[in-house]
C-alpha cells in the first residue's frame, strides 16, 4: 500500500479511537466521526450543539462502498453518482441496519456522499468505516470554508483539524431524494439543478419556505450571522451619520452610498462559481467587522449555482 501522509495517519488514528476530526471537503469543512460508532456520532451532535432530530451525511470513498450501507440504489441515483461522484452531490437512500438511527435521526433513509477533496478522499480510502460529518460550524451559524473558521468556533471541541486549505465550491452539497417517481432536490447546493437534469431529466425542487421543514434540518433561519442581515429591497435608508455602521454583501457591483470598506463583493466579474465559493467567507467577514452593525444583501441571478446562493441568502435574511 502507498505510504500515507502524517496528517492522514493522525486523522485515521483519532477517528479509529472514536475521536472527532474536522475534514476538508470541496463544499465546506465537515466535523467527522466514525459513522458506525454510536458514541462518536453522539459526540458530533454534542460538539455542534445540533438537535438530535437533524440527521447527518455519511461520507464514503466510492459508489461501491456506498452500496454496503444501503438496501437499494435506483437507476437514476447510479447515473448521478457515476457522473458527479466524487463531488458535491448527496443522495438519500434506504439505509441498511448497520447505519444506526442516531445517524439518520430515526429516518429509514441515509444521506450518502463521496467527497472530492484530495486529503479527505485519501483518508476515506484508508479507513475501514464511513464518516458521519455535518458542516463544522456551531448549529445555525455560517458553514466554514477554511480550517481557521473551524478552529475559531469548534477548535476546543475537536481532536484534530485536517487542513486542506480553502474549499473550492464553498456551498454545501446538493441533496437528492429518490423516494418518489420524479427525483427531488431536497437542498440546493454545489451541484446545480441544470447539471442534474442533463443526466436524469426533469427533477422537482423542494420548497422550504416554511419554518416547519419537510426534511429535518432545512430550517428557514439557517446560515445566520450574529448581526442583523436584511435584503436591500426591505432596507429603509438611514441617516447619514449611521451609514458607517452598514455593511453590504453584494454580487458584482458596489453600493453607491455604503462606505466601500464595509462592502464585500462576491465576484467582481459576475461569475456565479466564484460568488458561491466566497459567499460564506463574505458573510463571516462582515459579521466580524467591528464597525458594522447591520448587513445589507441582495439576490444574485437565479440560474445555475445562483439558485443555491439565493437559497442561502433567503435563509440568512429570514426572521427565524
Ligand atoms: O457539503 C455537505 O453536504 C457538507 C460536507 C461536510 O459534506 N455537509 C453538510 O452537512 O452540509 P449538514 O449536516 O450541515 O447538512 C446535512 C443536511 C441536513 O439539512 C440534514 O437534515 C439533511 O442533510 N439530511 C441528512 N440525512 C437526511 C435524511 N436521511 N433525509 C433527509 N435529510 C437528511
Ligand atoms: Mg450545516
Amino acid at each position: 500500500m502507498a505510504e500515507i501522509g502524517q496528517d492522514i495517519a493522525r486523522a485515521k488514528s483519532i477517528l479509529t479511537k472514536g475521536g472527532l476530526v474536522a475534514i476538508p471537503t470541496e463544499t465546506v469543512y465537515g466535523l467527522a466521526g466514525n459513522a458506525l460508532n454510536d458514541q462518536a456520532v453522539t459526540s458530533i451532535f454534542e460538539a455542534k450543539n445540533r438537535p438530535s432530530f437533524d440527521p447527518l451525511i455519511v461520507h464514503v470513498a466510492s459508489l461501491e462502498s456506498a452500496a454496503e450501507y444501503v438496501e437499494f440504489i435506483p437507476e437514476n441515483a447510479i447515473k448521478l453518482a457515476n457522473t458527479f461522484w466524487p463531488g458535491p452531490l448527496t443522495i438519500l437512500l434506504k439505509k441498511k441496519s448497520i447505519i444506526s438511527d442516531l445517524v439518520t435521526s430515526g429516518l429509514d433513509t441515509v444521506a450518502i456522499r463521496v467527497p472530492a477533496q484530495e486529503l479527505t478522499r485519501s483518508l476515506l480510502t484508508v479507513l475501514d468505516f464511513p464518516l458521519a460529518a455535518p458542516s463544522a460550524n456551531p448549529f445555525g451559524y455560517i458553514s466554514p470554508t477554511k480550517a481557521e473558521h473551524v478552529n475559531a468556533q469548534l477548535g476546543d471541541r475537536l481532536d484534530y483539524i485536517l487542513d486542506g486549505g480553502d474549499c473550492e465550491v464553498g456551498l454545501e452539497s446538493t441533496i437528492v431524494s429518490f423516494e418518489h417517481e420524479v427525483p427531488k432536490v431536497m437542498r440546493l447546493g454545489g451541484l446545480s439543478v441544470e447539471e442534474i437534469e442533463q443526466v436524469i431529466g426533469p427533477v422537482q425542487v423542494a420548497n422550504h419556505s416554511s419554518s416547519t421543514p419537510a426534511a429535518p434540518g432545512m430550517l428557514k433561519s439557517h446560515y445566520a450571522p450574529r448581526k442583523s442581515i436584511v435584503l436591500k429591497s426591505k432596507f429603509d435608508q438611514i441617516s447619514e451619520d449611521k451609514i458607517s455602521e452598514i455593511g453590504a454583501l453584494l454580487f458584482d457591483q458596489f453600493d453607491e452610498v455604503i462606505p466601500k470598506e464595509n462592502q464585500f463583493l462576491l465576484s467582481e466579474s459576475g461569475d456565479l462559481k466564484e460568488a458561491a465559493s466566497r459567499l460564506f467567507l463574505g458573510l463571516r467577514t462582515l459579521d466580524q467587522h467591528d464597525k458594522i452593525k447591520t448587513i445589507v444583501t441582495d439576490f444574485v441571478p437565479n440560474i445555475g449555482l445562483g439558485r443555491a446562493i439565493n437559497d442561502r441568502i433567503k435563509r440568512a435574511t429570514a426572521k427565524s
